[in-house]
């Protein structure tokens, strides 16, 4: 099969940028990342402005209204997992890993320290909803830091700015510190900006146990679980499930390593998990 030319090039590019933002403590030197040439940051820069302008209440409405009936199409884990890896990321020629490889890379480093089967998976699983690029969604509509809309946006999302020519943002309906919602509501009322996180929660949300489902759901929500801007939003069970999630991160922000994995030897052990926790056939 033709791979499809849809490079996800913002994607390393977002990546590298969050490791430049939030750097491993447990390495000494980040300069590969935080030393990266301005066209690199410039692309990053463009993409939050397209992203901070387009993500705003509607276009949420309009994204779950589409996706969340889950009738795209329904595919086994590993045929999800092909799926995935059919977009090509030509952007990054130093670590020259496809998309299995980074869940493989970081479900695997969640093995080796001995975590639950269950949290394995999720590791495996975690960017499947990546597969919106293969539905023509626009990069600023799948990848990124996510943030909610409906309410002011915080200061701590990246590159706050470009937040100023999002109508929401001049909308006193949207603008306040609340918005459309109640103080500690609870995460689960409050609408996401529309990303490969939110779109996979809702295609896993009957099947895994809850601190999965948050990993998956939140893992791009750095402005909550790097920065606690959304304190006020959040009630007592998304604080202790928000554990898991900054559990998470490390392996998903640093795992990074130009050794591939073994995709073949180590597949009969996900299909295992896969088949303990998931249906054959997964509705996307
Ligand atoms: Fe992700
Ligand atoms: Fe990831």
């Amino acid at each position: 099969m033709q791979p499809n030319k849809n490079p996800l090039s913002i994607e390393d590019l977002w990546e590298d940028d969050l490791r430049a933002r939030y750097p491993n403590p447990k390495e000494k030197s980040q300069e590969e990342f935080r030393n990266y040439d301005s066209p690199e940051r410039d692309a990053v820069k463009a993409f939050y402005q397209e992203n901070h302008i387009y993500q705003t209440y509607d276009f949420v409405v309009q994204k779950e209204a589409e996706f969340k009936p889950l009738t795209k199409r329904r595919m086994t884990l590993w045929e999800a997992v092909e799926f995935l890896n059919t977009l090509i990321d030509d952007s990054d020629p130093d670590i020259d890993l496809d998309q299995t490889q980074h869940l493989l890379q970081t479900s695997e480093a969640i093995r080796a320290d001995g975590h639950p089967d269950w949290f394995v998976l999720t590791g495996f699983i975690h960017d499947l909803g990546k597969i919106l690029c293969l539905f023509g969604e626009p990069q600023w509509a799948v990848v990124g830091d996510t943030f909610p809309v409906g309410c002011q946006f915080s200061d701590k999302i990246v590159y706050p700015e470009l937040f100023e020519n999002n109508p929401d943002a001049n909308n006193p309906q949207y603008n306040t510190k609340l918005g459309v919602y109640k103080e500690h509501c609870g995460l689960d009322e409050v609408k996401m900006s529309w990303g490969h996180d939110e779109y996979l929660y809702h295609a896993l949300k009957d099947y895994l146990p809850e601190p999965a489902l948050y990993m998956i759901r939140y893992h791009s929500f750095y402005a909550q679980h790097r920065e606690g801007a959304y304190d006020h939003l959040m009630n007592k069970k998304d604080h202790k499930m928000f554990k898991w999630v900054k559990l998470f991160n490390p392996y998903d922000l640093y795992t990074k390593s130009p050794t591939a994995p073994n995709v073949n030897a180590l597949r009969p052990y996900y299909e295992d998990l896969a088949a303990k926790y998931l249906p054959n056939e997964i509705a996307f």
